[in-house]
């Protein structure tokens, strides 16, 4: 199972850091953090450069975290402009569209920052200033990107909404942030079919709560109709039109709000999860930097969505303020056919390339050839995020796709920590399948039993980590109690990840996955709670519990029970009517793999769901039930086991 595989002795001759400069950075980084990222602090740009490096307390008491807090500076500016002398020519963005037929678009740093600040300038003009939110529901298309840095060069705080989701979950978010600005596209493609982008964002300014939206922004981009509600909604082409192409930036403070991304937890709705504008970019970039080698001649290429945390840090501001050229790509992993992603890096001469296991799963379960009919010469590095790996797929990425050339980063990471913290640096980190290593410089990761007692060597348990790190998430959005209460008081003292993990003999970490009601589904987490609030909405539903279960392709499948109101049958009409109710509510990403028809759910004489039975039933392990004895009525649980999926 622990197989090794060696850093190759060429791949590290020819790497930036070495097996001595981890060390040592990893050491300075523990012993004097003010040094060390006082000192890292200088990749950036600053107004003011900060004299106060790290201001953090996990104590409960004297709570806070703030890094780099005297200084100022702005995002796009450390994306952009000062990459402008010297390297404005150099390409910032590939695009490729969905279809292979479409033309591919580039866009230098000078054209990006022209059009970054054409449409800062529009921004501005339309009354968005300082710390407003504005809400970006976009496909993957340099307007999201644009968009983004748009709101960063003015100081407005942006909040992606991944185009996947439905109305209900754009309304919950703009609700919650109360954004003033919308900006979104006519209609989105992927795999060669359309999403109703903008139809979606009108029937969520329908719901309530979404008044705080004065405008609308529309991108033109596949050209479908839409129906344009003046004053509210504007072409965004005809508002960026005869904008000037300089804006002057926002200086902002190291610890203004830079953005809002909301992800799920294991209770309640989903957190706003709020990214300061100094740590988070310097932590971005600083990861991006180190975890793939950064040359200045590469072509990197994460597939993330800007929806997701992956996107924010490995699309837009590590790569960017590293000035480096990547590649966006709108489309999906099989459309036209098996090959196109190994089609997209020949055609663009991606040297690195960052996916997720779920896509790499789907595209091995469809063998070696579609991949054999590519050469992938230009590849020197690869990248997986999102969820375990399974040594399996990892071997078949290595060899496969990687032509046993390419070392394998494993990065592990979540929305709240902002970038990676634990993964292989190529060049110093021997590798093993599905293990994500060691922990970056300034990580100090630990594993905790139930209590929170630190545990010492080869074991398993809960990850936290013991100190701060500058990319760390500040609050949860309009709720700092809730920040608080979530990560810091289940063990006082420590930040706890929620994930479960071991440590081998070599001190390697190897995540085991959410020890919380977290489901990761294809590397998106959903939160039970969510699904099963969705669920109960429905006329028929007395009462749902949902976990997940393991998913040869997704990583995880979601298994809910569905317990019927008096006197409902069950049907495969309704069946099909609950799946499209949580598809409504939350959108695709959370739709059930399976519903059981529940005639009750097993729980404590407190009334209390007893999860662990359900996952047991759900992963056909129903000899592994464990305890029953504390049920109120035990017989439940066998009507359960008898009717189970069946694996
Ligand atoms: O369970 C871990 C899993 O994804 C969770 C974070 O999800 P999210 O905030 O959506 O961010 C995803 C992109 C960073 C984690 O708590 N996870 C992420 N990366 C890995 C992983 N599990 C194992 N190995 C990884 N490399």
């Amino acid at each position: 199972m622990s197989d090794l595989y060696p850093v190759d002795p060429a791949f590290a001759a020819q790497a930036n850091l070495s097996a001595a400069d981890y060390q040592r950075d990893y050491a300075q980084a523990r012993q004097d953090p003010d040094a060390f990222w006082g000192q890292m602090a200088t990749r950036l740009d600053w107004y003011t450069a900060p004299t106060v490096i790290k201001d953090v307390s996990f104590d409960l008491k004297d709570f806070r975290i703030r890094w780099f807090a005297d200084g100022q500076l702005n995002a796009s500016v450390n994306c952009l402009d000062r990459h402008l002398a010297t390297n404005g020519d150099k390409t910032a963005l590939i695009f490729e569209p969905d279809s292979p037929d479409a033309v591919a678009q580039k866009l230098t740093y000078r054209q990006l920052h022209a059009r970054v600040c054409q449409l800062a300038n529009a921004l501005r003009n339309l009354g968005i200033g300082k710390g407003d939110r504005v809400t970006i529901y976009l496909p993957m298309i340099p307007e999201a990107a644009i968009a983004m840095l748009a709101c960063a060069r003015i100081g407005a705080i942006h909040m992606v909404v991944f185009g996947g989701f439905a109305p209900n979950s754009i309304a919950d978010r703009v609700a919650d942030c109360t954004s003033k600005l919308i900006i979104t596209a006519d209609e989105g493609l992927r795999g060669g079919k359309k999403v109703p982008l903008k139809a979606n964002v009108d029937a969520a300014l329908k719901l309530p709560g979404t008044h705080s939206v004065e405008t609308v922004l529309v991108v033109r981009h596949t050209g479908g109709a839409v129906d344009m509600q003046m004053p509210r909604d504007r072409w965004l082409d005809a508002v960026m039109d005869g904008q000037p192409a300089t804006c002057e930036p926002e200086r902002m403070h190291a610890e203004d709000p830079l953005f809002i991304l909301y992800t799920s937890g294991s209770t309640g709705k989903p957190k706003g999860v709020l990214h300061t504008t100094a740590g988070y970019l310097l932590w971005s970039a600083y990861t991006h930097d180190v975890t793939f080698d950064l040359k200045p001649e590469d072509v990197f290429w994460c597939t993330a969505d800007v929806g997701w945390v992956t996107g924010h840090s490995y699309i837009v501001y590590g790569p960017l303020a590293n000035g480096c050229t990547e590649v966006m790509f709108e489309g999906v992993p099989n459309y036209p056919n098996f090959s196109r992603f190994w089609e997209v890096i020949d055609k663009h001469q991606v040297t690195i390339f960052y996916t997720a296991p779920t896509a790499i799963r789907a595209l091995m379960r469809e063998g070696e050839a579609p991949v054999r009919a590519t050469s992938r010469k230009s590849l020197r590095l690869l990248g997986s995020v999102g969820e375990p790996i399974n040594p399996e797929a990892w071997r078949w990425y290595f060899d496969v796709v990687g032509e046993a050339r390419c070392p394998i980063v494993d990065t592990w990471w979540q929305t709240e920590t902002g970038g990676i913290l634990i993964t292989p640096i190529p060049g110093v980190t021997d590798l093993k399948p599905g293990s994500a290593t060691q922990p970056l410089p300034g990580v100090v990761p630990a594993l905790v039993d139930a209590e929170g007692h630190v545990l010492h060597g080869a074991t398993e348990g809960n990850l936290v980590l013991l100190d701060s790190w500058p990319g760390q998430m500040r609050s949860v959005y309009g709720d700092h109690q809730r920040f608080i209460d979530t990560y810091f008081k289940t063990y006082p003292g420590m930040y706890f990840s929620g994930d479960g993990c071991r440590r081998d003999a070599d001190g390697y970490y190897w995540i085991t996955g959410r020890v919380d009601d977290v489901i990761n589904v294809s590397g998106h987490r959903i939160g039970t709670a969510e699904v099963e609030s969705a669920l109960v909405l429905h006329k028929d539903v007395a009462e749902a519990a949902v976990v997940g279960f393991p998913h040869d392709l997704k990583g995880q499948g979601i298994y809910a029970y569905v317990t019927l109101k008096q006197g409902i049958e069950p049907s495969e009409a309704l069946r099909r009517e609950l799946v499209q109710q949580v598809r409504n509510e939350i959108g695709p990403t959370a739709t059930p793999d399976f519903i059981q028809w529940a005639p009750g759910l097993p729980k404590t004489r407190s009334g209390k769901i007893m999860r662990r039975i359900l996952r047991k039933i759900a992963e056909n392990a129903p000899d592994q039930l464990g305890d029953t004895t504390t049920l109120a009525d035990p017989s439940v649980v066998e009507s359960l086991v008898q009717n189970r999926r069946e694996a």
